[in-house]
């Protein structure tokens, strides 16, 4: 009888913390067609030239070297973000290429979701499997305030329309809520949404960047959204797929599918973190709140030694023990850090 070869798995690339490095985010634009105050607030955009010029975002070709690397590494998941992901020219042609990656069993991409009725259907056939779209509020007039006055309702709600149409089930609904802002039209928004198979995540409004002004006392804890959702539509918890997911889901008792709650102030889930993110330009950050990251655009651009570039990505991850919301508010913590519509999502 013949033995099957065992062919051994390599040691999984692991933290400080011993998190394995699972899931990139990859930022392709840092341009946005928004102007969130949470994000992006216009009165911080002093002048030109903030924005990276084109000549030096990676190309195509690049993202794609730079993500096989990190599927080399262990990673199975991207996630695609910007800015807004979608005002990159040709994003559907970057996502074909990169579906063709093997191994990498997940490809989803966040937008906030105006550019979706022209690239749905290009998206979907290009291989892209999942969508998410941000929507923090039903009301017209606060959307308008809290998009720096340039978003449309009916925009992003044909817009989730058009991912629909295209085939995409199951969409995540990001919801940033701030109180005395959005937080008295959020039943609303989960009304909309029951019964519909998409589902609504509340994320705590976060001191991600230095320029939104952030204050603890505009956070909602998700405790509070627990207690109000479940007085009107009972709710039960539902277990978490991994260790990793960001969000604590719920589901409705009578059957109207899922909520997602990301309470990265009031219930740090640091633990669990297993994903890298890369700028537009090719910078790599171990972590949403970072200061500092590795520039890995001169391992890839003018340099084919991809060895060399895997380990520089391993050495970082194997270097790595953020913890930021764990460590929130401690001393040290007051350096700048990078903008959320660089880093992305
Ligand atoms: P899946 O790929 O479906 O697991 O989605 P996700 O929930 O990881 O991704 P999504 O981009 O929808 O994340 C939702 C929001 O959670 C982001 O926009 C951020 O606001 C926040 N978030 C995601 N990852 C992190 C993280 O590592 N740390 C913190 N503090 N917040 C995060
Ligand atoms: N706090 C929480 N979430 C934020 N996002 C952007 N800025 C913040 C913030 N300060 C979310 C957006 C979008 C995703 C890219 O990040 O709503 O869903
Ligand atoms: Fe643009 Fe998203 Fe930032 Fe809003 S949160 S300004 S949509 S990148
Ligand atoms: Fe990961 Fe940093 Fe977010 Fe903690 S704060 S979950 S380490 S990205």
């Amino acid at each position: 009888m013949q033995i099957p070869l065992k062919i051994a798995e390599p040691t999984p690339l692991q933290d400080r913390l011993q998190r394995p490095l699972r899931e990139l985010r990859m930022s392709v634009i840092d341009r946005c067609n928004f102007r969130c105050t949470y994000c992006m607030p216009a009165d911080s955009l002093h002048g030109r030239g903030i924005f990276l010029p084109l000549v030096k975002l990676l190309t195509d070709h690049e993202i794609k070297d730079l993500v096989q690397a990190f599927v080399d590494l262990g990673v199975r998941k991207l996630r695609i973000t910007g800015g807004e992901p979608l005002v990159r020219p040709g994003l559907p042609g970057l996502i074909q290429a990169l579906a063709a990656i093997p191994k990498l069993t997940d490809i989803a991409l966040t937008t906030n979701g105006v550019i979706l009725p022209r690239l749905a259907d290009d998206l979907a056939a290009a291989g892209l499997g999942r969508i998410t779209v941000s929507l923090d509020t039903l009301d017209e007039a606060i959307l308008d305030r809290m998009s720096g006055g340039k978003a449309k309702l009916s925009q992003i709600l044909n817009g989730i329309s058009a991912a629909e149409s295209a085939g995409f089930t199951h969409i995540k609904i990001n919801t940033v809520v701030q109180r005395g802002v959005n937080d008295h039209t959020i039943m609303d928004l989960l009304a909309h949404f029951r019964g519909s198979g998409h589902s609504v995540r509340l994320i705590e409004y976060m001191d991600v960047g230095n320029c939104n002004h952030w204050n603890l006392t505009e956070v909602v804890p998700s405790a509070e959204w627990i207690k109000k959702i479940n007085a009107k539509w009972p709710i039960r918890p539902v277990q978490r797929r991994t260790a990793a997911e960001t969000a604590q889901r719920y589901e409705y008792v009578d059957g109207q599918g899922e909520i997602g709650l990301i309470s990265s102030i009031s219930v740090p889930f640091c633990g669990g973190c297993t994903r890298a993110r890369i700028t537009a330009d090719g910078i790599f950050y171990t972590c949403l709140f970072a200061n500092k990251g590795t520039n890995l655009m001169p391992l890839v651009r003018h340099n084919q030694d991809r060895d060399e570039l895997r380990e520089r990505i391993r050495s970082v991850w194997e270097r790595r023990e953020d913890r930021y919301s764990e460590e929130r508010g401690q001393p040290g913590h007051d350096q700048k850090k990078v903008e959320m519509y660089r880093m992305g999502g």
